[in-house]
C-alpha cells in the first residue's frame, strides 16, 4: 500500500517537474505573446540640444511602436548631468528593475567596460549611441550595439559646403580678395570621437577641393554655444579684420559664433558652417545665422536605436530588422543643407 503512495507521489512529482519546464520554455519562446517591454535610456546630458532632438524622437518611435504592435513600451529616459558615477548608478538601477534592453549614451567613452560587465553578468543586451566605446568593449559580447554617424562623412559634406561656394565665386569666401581663405576652428570635446575626424577631414576636403586655405586659430568649445561665442568674441577682438569663415563640429557651436558675430555687429559676411541639423541649426540657416550644415536624419537614428532594443526585449533577430556592419555598428544617413 505504501509502494503506491510512494509511485503515485514520484508521478505527481515528474508530472509537475515536466510541467514546470514546459511552461518556462513556452515563457522563453513567446517572443509574440509578451505583451510589453521596459527600457532604459539613459543620455550623457539631456541639456545637449542634439542629444535632446534624439530623446524627442526615440520617444516619438515608441509610441508609434505602441499604435503598430499592440505591445505596451515603458521607457526610461534619464539624465546622467556629465557624471560617469551617476550613468553607472543609473543602469544598475535599469538591471535591479529588470528592464529588458538598455541605451547608454556615455558620458565618458572610454569608461564602458564597468556597464558592459554589469549587462552581461545580468543579460540584458544593451545600445551604445552617439558617443563610441572603444572596439575592444564592444568586442565582449554579441548583445552589444552602436548607433551613430560616420564622422568623416559628416566632415567631407562640411568641407564640400564650402569647396563649392569657392568654386562658384571665391570672392565669397576670401572677403579680402588676398587669395587666401583665412579660418577659425571651433571644435567638440577633445575625447570625443566625432570631433577629432570631423576636423581632419574637413579640413582635408577644403585643401583636397583646391580652397588656398589658412589658419588663424582654434579652440575647443566642447559642443557648447556659449563657450563658442566666448572663443569668437576673443578671436574678434585679436583679429578683427582676418576671420573670413568659422567652421564649427557642430551646430550649437556654430550659433555660438554666429552670436558672438552679431553682438561684434560686424558687416562683413562671413561663413560658418556646421554640423547636425538640429531645429535649433535649421532655424539658424533660416535667419542666415549659420551658412551651411550637414544633417544627420534623427528620426532613422532614433528608429534604429528603438529597433534594435526593442527587438532585444522580445529575444527577436536583430539582424533580420537592423541592417547592421560587423553585426553590431548602424551609421545614420547625413545630407548638407545651406541657406541658398
Ligand atoms: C554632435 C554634437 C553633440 C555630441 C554629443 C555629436 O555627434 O554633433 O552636437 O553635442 O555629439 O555627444
Amino acid at each position: 500500500m505504501k509502494k503506491r503512495y510512494y509511485v503515485l507521489a514520484a508521478v505527481i512529482l515528474l508530472v509537475i517537474v515536466f510541467w514546470g519546464i514546459a511552461g518556462q520554455r513556452r515563457g522563453e519562446g513567446s517572443a509574440e505573446e509578451k505583451k510589453s517591454i521596459r527600457i532604459g535610456v539613459t543620455l550623457y546630458r539631456g541639456d545637449d540640444s542634439f542629444i535632446n532632438t534624439i530623446r524627442g524622437k526615440i520617444e516619438e518611435q515608441a509610441k508609434e511602436y505602441e499604435k503598430e504592435t499592440g505591445i505596451k513600451v515603458v521607457m526610461d529616459i534619464v539624465d546622467a548631468k556629465g557624471n560617469q558615477n551617476t550613468q553607472n548608478s543609473q543602469v544598475d538601477r535599469f538591471i535591479s528593475l529588470g528592464y529588458d534592453a538598455i541605451c547608454v549614451n556615455m558620458v565618458d567613452r572610454s569608461m564602458a567596460s564597468n556597464i558592459i560587465s554589469k549587462a552581461m553578468d545580468a543579460g540584458k543586451p544593451v545600445v551604445f549611441f552617439n558617443r563610441e566605446p572603444v572596439e575592444e568593449d564592444m568586442r565582449r559580447w554579441e548583445k552589444l550595439y552602436y548607433v551613430g554617424e560616420d564622422a568623416k562623412e559628416s566632415a567631407v559634406l562640411q568641407g564640400n559646403i564650402l569647396v563649392e561656394a569657392y568654386q562658384k565665386d571665391p570672392s565669397s569666401l576670401d572677403l579680402n580678395g588676398d587669395g587666401k581663405v583665412s579660418y577659425v576652428l571651433l571644435e567638440g570635446e577633445n575625447s570625443h570621437q566625432d570631433s577629432l575626424i570631423r576636423t581632419e577631414w574637413s579640413i582635408q576636403t577644403l585643401k583636397d577641393g583646391g580652397v588656398p586655405l589658412e589658419k588663424i586659430t582654434g579652440g575647443i568649445a566642447n559642443w557648447e554655444r556659449s563657450q563658442a561665442s566666448a572663443w569668437m568674441e576673443q578671436w574678434l577682438a585679436e583679429y578683427p579684420e582676418e576671420i573670413e569663415v568659422v567652421i564649427c563640429n557642430n551646430d550649437d557651436m556654430a550659433l555660438g559664433a554666429a552670436d558672438a558675430l552679431e553682438r561684434e555687429g560686424l558687416d562683413r559676411p562671413v561663413k560658418i558652417v556646421g554640423i547636425d541639423g538640429t531645429p535649433q541649426g535649421l532655424e539658424g540657416l533660416k535667419n542666415g545665422k549659420i551658412f551651411g550644415t550637414v544633417q544627420c536624419d534623427s528620426r532613422e537614428y532614433a528608429n534604429v536605436i528603438f529597433q534594435i532594443a526593442a527587438a532585444e526585449a522580445l529575444g527577436q533577430e536583430v539582424g533580420e530588422l537592423v541592417k547592421l556592419e560587423r553585426e553590431k555598428y548602424y551609421e545614420c544617413s547625413q545630407k548638407t543643407l545651406t541657406a541658398q
